[in-house]
């Protein structure tokens, strides 16, 4: 079973930007964190980062027939890109949103999410362990299919 973990802009500033929110830990700590994560769920991934819409598009269109599943950070995209959303329905695999931040507390504009009207469930406010319950959450779903 292959996963790919999409990361959105500014993810790849882990541990500087705004640390009271995402936390101290680095781009790099969260890349060991899915690795261990993954060894764990006994599933292989690719991690991807952009700060580009269009890359992740691409990303989402070249996972179709290669990858089981998605978990998706879109990061500020969440909010704005159709795009996005479309790629996610366009290729239909099963897909998961993570926040690291509660957005359900933070400002209004961050309430909508558009990427995760083609998600099965979202996790959010867990920090890093988020992801760690979106790739057990699509191993268990892709292994009751
Ligand atoms: C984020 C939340 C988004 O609103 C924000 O734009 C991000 C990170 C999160 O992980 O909490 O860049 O997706």
């Amino acid at each position: 079973m292959k996963l790919l973990i999409i990361n959105g802009p500014n993810l790849n500033l882990l541990g500087l930007r705004e640390p009271e929110i995402y936390g101290k830990q680095d781009y790099a700590a969260l890349l060991d964190f899915l690795q261990a994560s993954a060894e764990e769920a006994g599933v292989e991934i690719e991690c991807f980062q952009s700060n580009h819409e269009g890359a992740i598009v691409d990303a989402i269109q070249a996972a179709y027939g290669v990858f089981d599943g998605i978990v998706i950070n879109p990061a500020a995209y969440t909010h704005t890109s159709v795009a996005i959303l479309d790629a996610l329905k366009a290729v239909a695999l099963p897909a998961v949103e993570v926040h690291l931040s509660d957005v359900s507390l933070r400002e209004d504009f961050r309430r909508i999410s558009y990427a995760g009207m083609a998600c099965q469930k979202t996790f959010m406010g867990l920090g890093f362990e988020g992801y760690r319950q979106a790739i057990l959450f699509l191993k268990d779903r892709l292994s009751s299919r």
